[in-house]
């Protein structure tokens, strides 16, 4: 099968790739570029583990191609610190201890950061509706809205 070049923008860096055109945006992220904080859980849009924002929209990795970035604005897990510094979300994440395998977390801090975006003042029941998508098999869900809670009020000041 041919391979298909794509000219894509990562978190905020211009990436070029070569990859088959079957070839899952998850797959690229994680085979092809490193970049391996998004997870695969399920592999058919039920999990969220692989959650990632193209062109600010919350989108399972699982299910787009990689061909399908193509001139997108990606963002991933491993562009919300800005080097040593957290983003709120991720330090709120540790304080409440809202994690406890991790293999859910990157997708939780995305989809809460594409929550937050639009709505950065959400009651709970908005952020367990925003958060429905991505599944948690250890902590019970109720520490990570509260994390959510917390981290968008230090983001609102
Ligand atoms: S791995 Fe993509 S939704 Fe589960
Ligand atoms: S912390 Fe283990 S699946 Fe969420």
């Amino acid at each position: 099968m041919a391979g298909v070049a794509v000219s894509t923008t990562i978190n905020g860096d211009h990436v070029e790739y070569l990859c088959q055109p079957d070839e899952t945006l998850l797959e690229v992220l994680r085979d092809r570029l490193g970049l391996t904080g998004a997870k695969e859980g399920c592999g058919t849009g039920d999990c969220g583990a692989c959650s990632v924002i193209v062109d600010n929209r919350l989108v399972c990795s699982c299910l787009v191609l990689g061909a399908e970035a193509e001139g997108r604005q990606v963002e991933t897990i491993e562009g919300m610190a800005h080097g040593d510094r957290l983003h709120p979300l991720q330090q709120k994440f540790l304080e409440h201890a809202a994690l406890q395998c991790g293999i859910c977390t990157p997708g939780f801090l995305i989809a809460a950061k594409d929550l937050l975006a639009k709505n950065p003042d959400p009651t709970e029941e908005e952020i367990r509706f925003g958060l429905a998508g991505n599944l948690c098999r250890c902590t019970g869900y109720d520490k990570i809205v509260r994390a959510v809670q917390d981290a968008a009020s230090v983001m609102r000041g």
